[in-house]
């Protein structure tokens, strides 16, 4: 496999106030800055390793923000850089699955 987890990170900003949106107070694009910054300076990113991409909307708008991480087939939601640390140090770096973060597959 060329890369052993592809994280996608929503960073979709939907126009309908009445749901929830992976855009919500730029979360997505804040996540995506984070865990990308984060995981390079840490050396988990590149072949053979960890890839981490910008996604539009995942369909699963009402439950975000979200990211999905293949093939492991693990979806995360996350509200603060606490969240998101704790993606990065047990899973992304560790293999170990943030249980509370998950979402239903
Ligand atoms: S806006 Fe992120 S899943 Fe739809």
């Amino acid at each position: 496999m060329y890369f052993a987890k592809h994280l996608f990170i929503c960073t979709n900003q939907r126009n309908n106030p009445c749901r929830k949106s992976c855009g919500d107070h730029d979360m997505g694009a804040h996540a995506l800055d984070y865990l990308k910054g984060h995981a390079k300076k840490m050396g988990l990113m590149g072949k053979g390793k960890l890839r981490i991409s910008q996604a539009g909307c995942l369909g699963r708008c009402d439950e975000g923000p979200v990211m999905v991480l293949y093939p492991q087939g693990r979806w995360y939601t996350y509200a603060n850089d606490a969240d998101l640390q704790e993606i990065l140090e047990e899973d992304l770096a560790n293999d170990r699955v943030v249980a509370r973060l998950l979402i239903k597959p």
